[in-house]
Order: structure tokens, then sequence, then C-alpha cells
């Protein structure tokens, strides 16, 4: 790879090799960053995420939809400073848990931009959304409607003039190819109603006091690589406003894939993806007055953020093993779906033989990478796997007592902590004895 140049799709926008043959992210040179910082680290490229949650925005303007809203999934990365962008940048939040609806409004998302998700709410929960009267509280089952009309005839609504804002979510059975632990627009499936409960969802909700029921959800599923399932969940949602006069609003969830190694192909763009979307919800009569949701987590934040390690051995017996300061307490990916990543020596890109990037835990499933193509890795050597901003601090762990990585965002060469490192007091701050 030639210093200097741009480096592939899966690094956060603006980074690059520097003269010195370094990765540089937000300008900020990836070998320093691990000496002020330590390893792990996870490092985001601010200006990343602006530029992605921009393009977003743009592209549902440009396909001729003025009344939608990008609705981040915040469950993709649950950090204050992520979230905070976001809200600056005028996007909406997903919330699938009282702890994320927390999160949301102290990072300053408006109670009216939040949605509200989950398949199993609790009471405590829906009381908060209807307290603070969310955007919309997205209703998964029959016990949920009967728990709000309830909690809504104990005065738990904060605002009774217009009544709490609901869509109902349904599974639309539209298939996408992804790893069956997150696919989730089967029929089968553990969200939402089945299509033909649907029409008897939203007439019993219609029926509940302080209910205003205001459209339809669906999700089918996460990182989609094709666009094809995203037009024909549009057309299924659109059969439910069939009859009934239509919908204000429509939410088709997440789902867009992302690019996270050199080999994979191109992921659809964000132009792309959404000019489908809106293209085909307008082509099935949900027309351009009507208010449309999307909700993307990864795509807004996967590329936009890398992991570094520090090299701790590395040993030679049938494969040459190298053996990272992190691994399934920083990234779960590879072990919970098979997820493949690139990795690299910060400043020395371009190995060709083969290492497995090992990481410190006691499992022999923790491996970050089966096949990094690593050059001549040594012990001390800061490593790189880019792409890990989507559900790598989210899913983080303490497995083995590890202390989770701090969050270090980067722009125009300058570096700052948005999330502190975990200590060793940290972890046991929650005893009692
Ligand atoms: N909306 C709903 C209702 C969802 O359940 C999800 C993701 C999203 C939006 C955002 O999906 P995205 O645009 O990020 O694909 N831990 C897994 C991903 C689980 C996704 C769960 N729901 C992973 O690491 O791949």
């Amino acid at each position: 790879m030639a210093i200097g140049t741009s480096l592939s799709p899966v690094f956060p926008l603006g980074s690059r090799l520097n003269e010195r043959g370094r990765l540089e992210v937000g300008g900020c040179d990836t070998i320093e960053l691990a000496r002020e910082f330590g390893t792990p680290a996870y490092i985001v490229a601010e200006d990343d995420l602006r530029t992605r949650a921009r393009a977003f925005v743009r592209a549902g303007r440009d396909a001729g939809h003025d009344d939608f809203h990008v609705v981040f999934a915040s469950k993709a990365f649950p950090c204050s400073a992520v979230l905070a962008l976001f809200a600056s940048e005028g996007l909406w939040c997903d919330a699938a848990s009282g702890g994320e609806l927390h999160l949301a409004l102290q990072a300053g998302f408006r109670p009216e931009r939040i949605v509200l998700h989950g398949n199993a709410k609790s009471h405590a929960e829906l009381r908060m959304a209807l307290r603070h009267r969310v955007g919309a509280i997205v209703i998964d089952n029959f016990d949920e409607i009967e728990r709000l009309a309830r909690l809504i005839g104990e005065g738990a609504l904060a605002d009774r003039a217009d009544g709490q804002p609901v869509l109902v979510r349904v599974t639309p059975d539209v298939r996408g190819d992804t790893h069956e632990k997150i696919s989730t627009g089967q029929a089968d499936s553990k969200f939402g109603f089945a299509m033909a409960h649907a029409a008897e969802a939203i007439a019993r909700v219609r029926e509940v006091e302080g209910l205003s029921l205001q459209g339809v959800h669906a999700h089918i599923g996460s990182q989609l690589l094709e666009l094809e399932p995203f037009r024909l969940e549009a057309r299924e949602l659109a059969k439910l406003g069939e009859g009934v006069g239509g919908f204000s609003i429509w939410d088709l969830g997440g789902g867009l894939g992302v690019q996270y190694t050199e080999e994979q192909p191109p992921a659809p763009s964000i132009e792309d993806y959404v000019g489908a979307i809106v293209g085909a919800a307008h082509a099935n009569g949900i027309g351009p007055q009507t208010r449309l949701l999307i909700e993307p987590g990864r795509a807004l934040c996967a590329n936009a953020c890398v992991t570094l390690y520090t090299v701790e051995s590395v040993k030679q017996n049938v494969s040459r093993w190298v053996a990272v300061d992190g691994g399934m307490s920083d990234n779960l990916r590879p072990m919970l779906y098979g997820a493949t990543y690139d990795a690299h020596v910060a400043d020395r890109f371009g190995g060709a033989s083969e290492s497995v990037l090992a990481g410190k835990h006691c499992e022999s499933g923790d491996v970050i990478v089966r096949k990094a193509l690593l050059a001549d890795p040594k012990p001390g050597d800061v490593i790189v796997t880019p792409a890990t901003g989507a559900y790598g601090f989210a899913m983080a762990n303490n497995y083995n007592g590890v202390p989770r990585p701090p969050v270090v965002f980067c722009r125009d060469g300058d570096a700052r902590i948005v999330v502190r490192r975990e200590t060793y007091e940290d972890l046991g701050s929650r005893d009692v004895l």
C-alpha cells in the first residue's frame, strides 16, 4: 500500500498512511494515540460520523421525501458522545430499553425525537416513555397494548391532550441474506406481530384511550447487503395501510450492511439504499406527504472507528499466533457471528503471510481475525482492526476481568477521550462486601 494514498473504504473517511508509514485517523497518528491513551482503544473519526449522518439526511430529501427522518439505532454505539453528535446533526434516536432511553435523553435528544423499541418492555420502561411522551412507542405484542392501557388508566401519561403516539411493529416475512442471529423479518420471529395479526392489533390500539396510533414499523434484519429485501419490505408494509386510509408514520427500520474487509464487495451506498427505500415506499402508495423513518445503526458508525491493540506475544506451532491485549471483551462479533475483520500492524501495512490474531481471553474461540496478513508482527507492535464502530463498544464486557477500552474521538489532528478506560476499581465497584 503506497504511503499517503487513501486507504480502503473499510477505514474511517479521511484515514491515511502518513509519511512515516503510520496509520492516521482523524488526522491523528495511531502509534502516538496508542502511546497516549493505551490499548486496546476504540479510535473514532468524528468527521466520519457527521459525514454519514448528513449523507443519510440529504439522501431522503434528494429522493423526494421531505418529512424523512434518520433514527440512529443507539444500540450500535451507545456512547454519550456519539449520541450527542448525532443529536446535534438533527437525527432522531432509537432506544431499545430504559437504559438507552436514559442515555438518549441525557445526550440531548428531544423526547419527541426518540422511538422506544423492545419485545419485552417492562412497566418501568413504559412508564418512563409515557412520562417523557417520546416520539413513538413501537408496540411489539398484545400484552404490551393492555399494559399501556393500564398504565395510562393509572395516569402514567404526561400529556393526555393528544395521547401517546405509537407504532405497531410487524414482521413482514421478508428475509434478507444475513446471519440467522440478526435476521428479524421472518414470520417466526420474537419481534413484532405476524402480518396476520396486524389488523387486530391496530384495531385494539385504536380502542385504547390515550394511545394515538400513527403507523407501523418493521425491521427485517441487520448487515443486509442487497436492496431488494428493503423494497419488498416497503411493499408488504404498504398493504397494511390499504383500506384504512394509510398512516401518517411509516418506520422501515434499519439494516443497511457495511463493508468489513477489503476482500468483501462494497456495500450499497447510503444514497442507493435511501433511494431504493423511498422509491419503493412511493411506488406502493406511501406518499411523500407521510412521515418516513429509517433506523440505521451500523451504517452510521461501523466504519468510523478502528480498534488499536498491542501485541503481547507471537508464537509458531501449526499457525503463527499473534496474541494481543484485547479480544472478545471488546469485540464479540467474530465469536457470535463468525464476523470477519482486517488487521494490520499500524506502522507496517502490507503483510503477506498469515497469522491468527488471537485475543487474551481464556477461550480457544477468542480469535479476532482467523487469517490476518500482518507484516512481521512482534511484541510491542500496535495492531489496528478497522470497522469496529458498530456493536463493538456496545457489546463489550469484562470477561476475565479485562477492563473495557476507552473511546477516543479524533478530529483535525486533535484527540479527546469521550469514554475513559475502565479501571480495576471499576470492576469491583458494584460488589457488596
Ligand atoms: N431498528 C431495530 C428495531 C433493530 O432491532 C435494529 C438492530 C436496528 C434498527 C439497527 O440495525 P442496523 O442498521 O445496525 O443493522 N449485534 C448485532 C446486530 C444486532 C442488530 C439488532 N437490531 C451485530 O453485531 O451484528
